[in-house]
């Protein structure tokens, strides 16, 4: 089954797509899911198209799972779907936007077919709660990102004429029993959520007030969750949560608590031939247990999304990250010391409430040291009901912001280009995810540094395997290479 992506936006600058990996792309891209050949089978269908950051992609596959429980199944078609949902980002204005142009073209199709049922699903359905009813008047569904269970009964209501909607934020949520039902998947990769909510307090992000608290998922879930992807086949891991390092898990029975460190430990463990990764970590909480855990196994890849926001030790502040520039620059040194041949990404805001030129410079010479594989980069958006959007004024001209980021992607474009010419001649581990984008005759596979190479095919490997790969070519976005081994 394959199911090419339904449309790809990108909110900020058009270049970004050439730095960024797409798949792991945060809340600038739609995707819809469903079954390529579709038989009329005479179930009800739902159609999803999922915003945001990975934690939304998993959370879709818990409410495909959920529907699937009610006798749904998952059509790529629009105009065949029963049920249609969009789960939601609110991180930047211009990913509520894209949600909006959406819901017009669902609406349409509303009034095309009176009968079809509209629901938001996520972080735009939990920050506009009832507003969303009112603005949107054809929504006919609201289910915030703790209320994923209660679905069945919101359906019912709208089935019966009313409009449902359920926000509660939860403490204790974290899905840990429902088994997601793996949507656009390769077969080899998965994403296993492992905590929800976030507790930092980060002035810009809107994430805490849509997400709510942090809590932990039972480790012994995720561990069978890990083990159940590897006997069918998977080969990749990815846990998830919003700052993976303050993972905290007490298990009742014996009050033992698993740290981070100790959790991937345990999912390495499942098998080596599993790959583990995990994101997003967070500078203040990343510890050097968590470094050595990963240096001791080789499935653990050698990658760390490590979001800086800025190089400005003032900014830092502001944006109250609770970690200064020297302290990031430690953790940096940390990783270099411990996991020598780790790759560091990160995520960067241009144009914060008071930054200077001289704050901008710190960014770009951050960049500089820190040599980063990728890199997320935004200009600040304003969010209402944030810290900043309380406290500071939102004061750099969008221009200078424009100009600002573009030094940045600069910046990142040519450290990049750096790092991919470097790898030529180099031989790399890696895992074969399926056929190149461009190519049958091609498999496409990535590194533990989590680069996409791809090669040309022989016979005798398939979508799964492990193969040497020695790189022959590059630019700032792709490495082609050749298979060594065999
Ligand atoms: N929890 C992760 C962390 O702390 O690094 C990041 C989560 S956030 C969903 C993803 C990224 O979006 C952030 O790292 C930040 O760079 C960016 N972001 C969040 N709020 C933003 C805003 N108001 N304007 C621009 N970018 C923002
Ligand atoms: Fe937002 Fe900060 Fe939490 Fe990340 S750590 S989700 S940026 S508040
Ligand atoms: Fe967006 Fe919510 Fe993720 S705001 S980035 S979908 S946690």
């Amino acid at each position: 089954m394959k199911i090419e992506y339904s449309h790809m936006l990108y909110d900020q600058n058009p270049t970004l797509d050439k730095l960024q990996d797409k798949t792991h792309d945060e809340s600038i891209q739609g995707q819809a899911y469903g079954q390529e050949e579709e038989i009329d089978t005479g179930k009800k269908k739902f159609y999803i198209e999922s915003y945001g950051c990975q934690m939304n992609f998993s959370d879709s596959e818990i409410v495909a799972s959920i529907l699937s429980g009610m006798g749904f199944v998952p059509t790529q078609q629009i105009a065949r779907a029963d049920l249609i949902l969009v789960n939601t980002c609110s991180v930047r204005d211009k990913a509520e936007e894209t949600v909006r142009k959406r819901l017009r073209v669902f609406n349409a199709e509303k009034t095309k077919r009176p009968g079809t049922m509209i629901g938001v699903l996520g972080c735009m359905a939990e920050r506009l709660k009832k507003k969303f009813l009112e603005e949107e008047r054809l929504v006919d569904m609201v289910v915030g990102p703790d209320s994923y269970r209660d679905i069945p009964n919101l359906i019912a209501t709208v089935e019966e004429g009313d409009k449902g909607i359920n926000v509660l934020l939860s403490r204790e949520e974290t899905y840990a029993d429902i088994a997601p039902m793996r949507l656009d998947s390769n077969g080899i990769c998965a994403f296993i959520s492992i905590m929800r909510g976030c507790d930092n307090m980060c002035s810009f992000c809107v994430v805490p007030f849509t997400r709510g608290r942090e809590r932990s998922r039972d480790a012994f879930t995720i561990i069978s969750e890990a083990q159940d992807l590897y006997n069918r086949g998977y080969r990749e891991v990815t846990l998830l949560g919003q700052n993976v390092d303050s993972y905290k898990w007490e298990n009742p029975e014996t009050s033992h608590i698993v740290d981070f460190a100790q959790l991937l430990k345990m999912v390495a463990e499942v098998n080596p031939l599993l790959r583990v990764r995990f994101s997003t970590s967070h500078p203040k909480d990343i510890t050097d247990e968590v470094l050595h855990t990963m240096a001791a196994y080789h499935n653990i890849c050698n990658y760390i999304h490590l979001p800086v926001q800025s190089g400005s030790s003032r900014i830092l502040e502001l944006m109250n990250r609770t970690y200064d520039r020297e302290w990031y620059i430690d953790r940096i040194d940390a990783i270099r010391n411990i996991i020598p041949d780790c790759a560091i990404s990160t995520d960067v805001i241009s144009g914060f409430c008071t930054e200077t030129e001289e704050d901008h410079q710190e960014t770009l010479s951050i960049m500089e040291y820190a040599q980063y594989s990728m890199a997320y980069m935004f200009f600040y958006s304003e969010r209402p009901g944030t810290l900043a959007a309380r406290k500071y004024e939102d004061d750099i001209p969008e221009e200078v912001k424009k100009r600002r980021l573009n030094e940045v992607i600069e910046m990142q474009r040519a450290i990049s280009l750096k790092h991919n010419l470097n790898d030529i001649g180099k031989r790399y581990e890696v895992l074969i995810e399926g056929d190149s984008k461009k190519s049958g005759e091609q498999f496409k596979g990535r590194n533990s540094q989590n680069k996409m190479i791809v090669f040309d095919k022989i016979d005798g490997i398939k979508a799964g395997d492990y193969t040497n790969v020695e790189v022959t070519e590059a630019t700032s976005a792709t490495l082609l290479g050749k298979i060594i081994d065999i």
